[in-house]
């Protein structure tokens, strides 16, 4: 069975998303859909795909099997209600919406449609990132006690119109760079008690660099900082540091350019044991993009929920970052 798929945006995302179809086993791209025409046509020339200028034609479309939502955040909501009122499954970028209404919205009626939705938080799929996780869940290393995380990178110059360094659009590098390690954070330690932020902001307004403090049940504690006021000849750098009872998990990564650009990182992942010399685990080259798109189209032909991230995971990484805004502005910690 050829799963059908419609991708709406043929920028920086839509180039990603079409890319890691080609090595998807049973998965066609069908058609492109972007505002602007030329960008649109040009990526659907590269799949032999149709292109589209208005979204609203691809997902009506009725041999469409999902629908990829690479698109301006601002536009997530009203997209992935018009694909699932159509029935289309749903892979959407992160993060989930702007904001928690529209979160609510979207879950309930992918739930209600009984679609497949899932937002893309490329971490669960980014290979050091799953292992970490699963050290964690075999107790290789024992109890977690705090997360460190890191993520620069030079300021964006590819978006369309440069919507995403409008704070209104995009509410900064919280939601499109923070987010990402909230929720790994998330996912390692469970959901935090409480946040503390401070923000630098760039000229045009949004905090575009941010470190937080976040407090966990158990007495773990996680360090996020993330940030894109860097010159654009900063490497993409993305690392974090898992301490736990026995040891530790040490991941750094930079690349120059953007992420997708993997086998020209310098990186190092390296396991520490009080017990054992350092383990220095192997580096996988294997495209996070790509793993998380053939999870979410296996969860289709299998006709079973996604379960690595479900759409409350992405609306309660939403919520976590949009506390830590509220901290910036109020400068008091926000409990959650
Ligand atoms: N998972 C990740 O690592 C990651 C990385 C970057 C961006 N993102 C997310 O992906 C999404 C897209 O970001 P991007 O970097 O690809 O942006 P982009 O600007 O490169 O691409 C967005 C595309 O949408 C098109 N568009 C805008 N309005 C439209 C409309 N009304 N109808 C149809 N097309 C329209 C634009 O012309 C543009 O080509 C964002 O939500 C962002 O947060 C995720």
């Amino acid at each position: 069975m050829i799963i059908k798929i419609g991708i709406l945006g043929a920028g920086y995302m839509g180039h990603t998303h079409a890319r890691a179809y080609k090595e998807i086993k049973d998965t066609e791209v069908v058609g492109i859909a972007d505002i602007n025409s030329d960008k649109a046509a040009r990526l659907a020339k590269m799949y032999n795909a149709k292109s589209y200028s208005d979204p609203d034609k691809l997902i009506y479309r009725e041999d469409v099997d999902v629908v990829d939502i690479c698109l301006p955040t601002p536009l997530h909501h009203e997209y992935v209600m018009k694909a699932a009122s159509n029935g289309k499954n749903i892979l959407c970028e992160k993060p989930i919406a702007l904001n928690l209404k529209q979160a609510d919205a979207m879950i309930n009626c992918a739930k209600n449609l009984k679609v497949k939705f899932m937002v893309a938080h490329t971490l669960r799929f980014w290979p050091e990132y799953v292992e970490a996780k699963q050290i964690v869940d075999k107790e290789i290393l024992g109890k977690p006690l705090e997360i460190s995380t890191t993520r620069l990178v030079g300021t964006p110059s590819w978006s369309e119109n440069d919507w995403i360094l409008n704070p209104e659009m995009s509410l900064g590098a919280a939601l499109d760079l923070n987010i990402h390690d909230i929720d790994f954070a998330t996912w390692i330690l469970g959901k935090p008690k409480s946040i503390f932020a401070r923000g630098l902001k760039s000229f045009r307004g949004a905090y575009d660099h941010i470190i937080s403090v976040l407090d966990y049940e158990r007495g773990s504690q996680a360090f996020v900082e993330a940030g894109w006021m860097f010159p654009q000849t900063f490497p993409f750098t993305t690392a974090f540091r898992v301490l736990c009872r026995r040891g530790c998990i040490d991941f750094n990564f930079k690349v120059p350019g953007t992420a997708e650009r993997r086998e020209k990182a310098e990186s190092s992942f390296v396991i520490y044991k009080k017990t054992a010399p350092p383990r220095y685990g192997k580096i996988v080259k294997k495209d996070p993009y790509g793993e998380e798109i053939r999870y979410f189209i296996e969860c289709v032909k299998d006709d079973r929920e996604p379960t690595v991230v479900t759409p409350e995971q992405a609306k309660l990484a939403l919520r976590i970052t949009l506390a830590g805004l509220k901290s910036i502005e109020m400068g008091k910690v926000v409990k959650l």
